[in-house]
């Protein structure tokens, strides 16, 4: 058989490089080794958890945050069963779907673990032993991550005791209370549906900090609610050792800035310290292919490797872990084999923490822009003023806005606020098009809506808010 394109693995960096390549033209195959298409992504990471981020998050809302509204309801009762059946059915909609999308785009699919023989040649193993081997012009590496564990730790997952996020995402009753190591985005949000549902939730974190990477006024106004809804967080300390104890398991750790060490005891612990590029099995070495000190597949700017004709995508090569990260570089690829020019704008990636509220960010924090000697200016806007976010009794959370001091150009937007991740696109848009401040502030903004806080803050950032 011989393709234009083969690609490895049917995330959402492989399946969108697919869908686009068949779409521009070129014969393509993808080869993926899950029962189910859509990776990480559809069946153990983005989608599942986001099912079951919003079902905790109603059942939250109707055990304590009916009252106010004048709604009385009974103490809601948990199906956890149920509510896991539900996140089952919205995974098999979503891997149904790119089945389906494969079929339409006449894209061949094939199961089984796919190797890279040589460029041009990829051999596939079927689960039962059986192998084939593809004839192709282009190789997609789209082969993603797995769990990284914890550095220098040895954590003997079981996946009902000690978790990684896949076991976190199945179990089967709510733990009394459950460690997390790792206040990134997966301890926050599956920290965040475990403490919903009922579970003391204690958080511990190496860095001083929650969700590192985001603006430092963010990241501390979201402790603080995380707080209030209970979770409890031993920041600067780093977690020396996960041990299974009877039932449960226990973690030890100790300050980072040196001191006693502590252990806590748990039913259940999640590990949540990170995720690796996953290159297993693909032959790579033999391959000649070169990986960068990560272990990612080394890429130019047109992500092709040190080998021609071999290429790499998504969370197997350097940038952020976000599926719209990988599917942006699927398009890209598809383009540029099909000739055409293709791009990511890596200073316009959003990211979202789909907690409640919600935390989303696009372009540079203030951290950065201090570190990188940039003059800038800064404008900020509390949902407690705004319409909307009262009747809805959302009033948590704010927006912030940084331009440049000389340009007014906007540089970064970050929100903390219910809706924060639908929210955030308007910032993201603007800044593509190179959008000032100004800009944004004098665009009308549908009255009453969450989004007029974006606005406001945008009018605070050249000028006055106007309702504050
Ligand atoms: P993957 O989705 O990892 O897909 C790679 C595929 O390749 C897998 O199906 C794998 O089986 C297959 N494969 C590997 N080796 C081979 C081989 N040799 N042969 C054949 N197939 C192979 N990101 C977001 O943007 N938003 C979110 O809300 C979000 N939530 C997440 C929640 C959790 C719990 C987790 C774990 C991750 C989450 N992520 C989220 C991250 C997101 O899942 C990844 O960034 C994204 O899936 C990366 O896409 P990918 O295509 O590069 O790789
Ligand atoms: P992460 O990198 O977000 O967070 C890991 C945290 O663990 C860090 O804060 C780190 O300081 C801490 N840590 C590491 N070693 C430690 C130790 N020994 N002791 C204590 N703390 C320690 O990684 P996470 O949460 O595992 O997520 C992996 C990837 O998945 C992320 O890159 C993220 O982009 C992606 N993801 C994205 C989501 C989204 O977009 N909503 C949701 C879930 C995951």
């Amino acid at each position: 058989m011989s393709y234009d394109v083969v690609v490895i693995g049917a995330g959402p960096g492989g399946y969108v490089c697919a869908i686009k390549a068949a779409q521009l033209g070129l014969k393509t195959a993808i080869v993926e080794k899950r029962a189910t298409l859509g990776g990480t992504c559809l069946n153990v990471g983005c989608i599942p958890s986001k099912a079951l981020l919003h079902a905790s998050e109603v059942y939250a809302e109707a055990s304590h945050g009916f009252d106010a509204l004048g709604v009385t309801v009974g103490k809601p009762k948990l199906d956890l069963g149920k509510m896991m059946a539900h996140k089952q059915s919205v995974i098999d909609a979503n891997t149904g779907g790119v089945a389906f999308l494969m079929k339409k785009n006449r894209i061949d699919s094939f199961t089984g673990s796919g190797k890279v023989l040589a460029a041009g040649k990829v051999e596939i193993t079927a689960a039962d032993g059986a192998k084939q081997v593809l004839e192709t012009k282009n190789i997609v590496i789209a082969t993603g991550s797995d769990v990284a564990g914890i550095p220098g730790v040895d954590v003997a997952f079981d996946e009902k005791v000690i978790v990684s996020s896949t076991g976190a995402l199945a179990l089967e009753k709510v733990p009394a209370n459950m460690i997390v190591v790792g206040a990134g985005v997966i301890g926050s949000e599956l920290g965040s549906v475990w403490s919903r549902l009922g579970a003391k939730v204690t958080i511990v974190e190496f860095l001083d900090k929650v969700l590192g990477p985001m603006d430092g006024e963010v990241s501390k106004q979201f402790q603080k609610l995380m707080e209030k809804q209970g979770v409890t967080y031993k920041l600067g300390a780093k977690v020396t050792g996960v041990k299974k104890s009877g039932k449960g398991a226990t973690v030890t750790f100790e300050p980072v800035k040196g001191g006693k060490a502590e252990t806590l005891a748990a039913d259940v612990v999640l590990v949540a310290a990170g995720r690796r590029p996953y290159t297993e099995g693909l032959g790579l070495a033999e391959a000649g292919v070169v990986l960068d000190k990560q272990g990612r597949v080394e890429i130019n700017d047109h992500w092709q490797s040190n080998v021609a004709g071999i290429y790499a995508i998504g969370d197997v090569v350097k940038g952020p872990m976000l599926a719209h990260k990988a599917e942006d570089e699927g398009v890209a690829v598809a383009e540029i084999l099909a000739g055409q020019a293709g791009h990511v704008n890596f200073d316009v990636i959003p990211g979202v923490v789909y907690t409640q509220p919600e935390v989303a960010s696009v372009g540079k924090t203030e951290e950065e822009l201090k570190a990188a000697g940039i003059e800038y200016k800064v404008g900020k806007f509390g949902f407690n003023a705004n319409g909307r976010a009262r009747a809805m009794l959302h009033t948590d959370g704010f927006v912030k806005i940084l331009a440049c001091a000389r340009t007014d150009r906007v540089l970064g937007g970050h929100i903390l606020g219910f809706g924060a991740g639908e929210m955030i696109h308007e910032i993201a848009v603007l800044m593509e098009f190179g959008g000032s401040s100004e800009d944004l502030g004098r665009t009308c903004h549908a009255h009453p809506t969450m989004s007029e806080a974006v606005r406001e803050a945008a009018l605070a950032t050249f000028a006055k808010p106007l309702h504050m």
